[in-house]
């Protein structure tokens, strides 16, 4: 078993070996976007670090159903329908209640609703693929959607995404936000995407990966799967936007 920091206290250091360093070139952006020099240690203002406070009246009734949320009266977007579900929680399992989850992913052919996009999958006229929730007192969240595809994108001569959902949470500040990616148990895609591979832990890339969950199924209706974020800690998920510190 690898080598982990121990937890003593109420700190917990963060272990740095789980995070891709800045430059892979088999990850063609990461080559310009690097940084050149040594990096240096802003403190958050105090705005950054105790606003803003979400509130479930800051919510839309269909914000954690992208089925239904951008689809016109009668319809429904092309896919498979699925659920999402998990828990915010911190280092020592306790949910983080009131925490914002927001989420955003490409319609069932692979396709995102962005002008910058070029892929030739079509955009269904049903499916916006963005939304959010918040976490409730035991950390636990929940949408509806549909299973996004994989699509290639351009950095080697064949790279393909493998089917994910983005994940942004929020706590109680601007500062505290955290970004990461979901995968669905099983793709293939999963083990050869050049994104995925900058991540040195194995063990990291298995917490990224959420399992087919048949307790939370609906019979007849939607499978579910199930991705559980843990924000600190040796169980941590892996953030893409928090490589520094702790
Ligand atoms: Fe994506």
């Amino acid at each position: 078993m690898k080598n982990t920091p121990p937890e003593t206290g109420g700190f917990f250091a963060r272990d740095r070996a789980m995070h891709p360093p800045a430059y892979t070139p088999w990850y063609k952006t990461t080559v310009l976007r690097s940084p050149q020099r040594a990096l240096i240690s802003l403190d958050g203002t105090k705005s950054e670090v105790t606003g803003p406070v979400f509130g479930h009246n800051m919510l839309g009734e269909l914000d954690n159903d992208l089925i239904l949320n951008y689809a016109k009266p009668g319809e429904m977007p092309i896919g498979q329908r699925i659920i999402v579900h998990g828990r915010v929680v911190d280092e020592r399992g306790k949910g983080v209640s009131g925490a914002l989850v927001e989420f955003w992913q490409a319609n069932a052919g692979g396709r995102y609703r962005h002008k910058k996009e070029t892929y030739l999958a079509p955009l269904d006229p049903n499916f916006g693929g963005f939304g959010r929730t918040i976490a409730d007192d035991d950390g636990y969240y929940w949408f509806k959607t549909i299973k996004p595809g994989p699509y290639p994108w351009p950095n080697g001569v064949n790279d393909w995404r493998p089917a994910h959902i983005h994940f942004s949470v929020f706590g109680h500040g601007f500062a505290q936000r955290l970004i990461t990616q979901m995968y669905f148990e099983g793709d293939p895609l999963i083990w050869i995407c050049p994104i995925v591979k900058t991540i040195p832990d194995e063990e990291a890339i298995k917490r990224l990966i959420a399992p087919l969950d048949m307790a939370a199924t609906v019979p007849h209706d939607m499978r579910a799967y199930k991705f559980d974020i843990v924000l600190r800690g040796r169980r941590s998920t892996f953030f893409e936007n928090r490589k520094e510190g702790n």
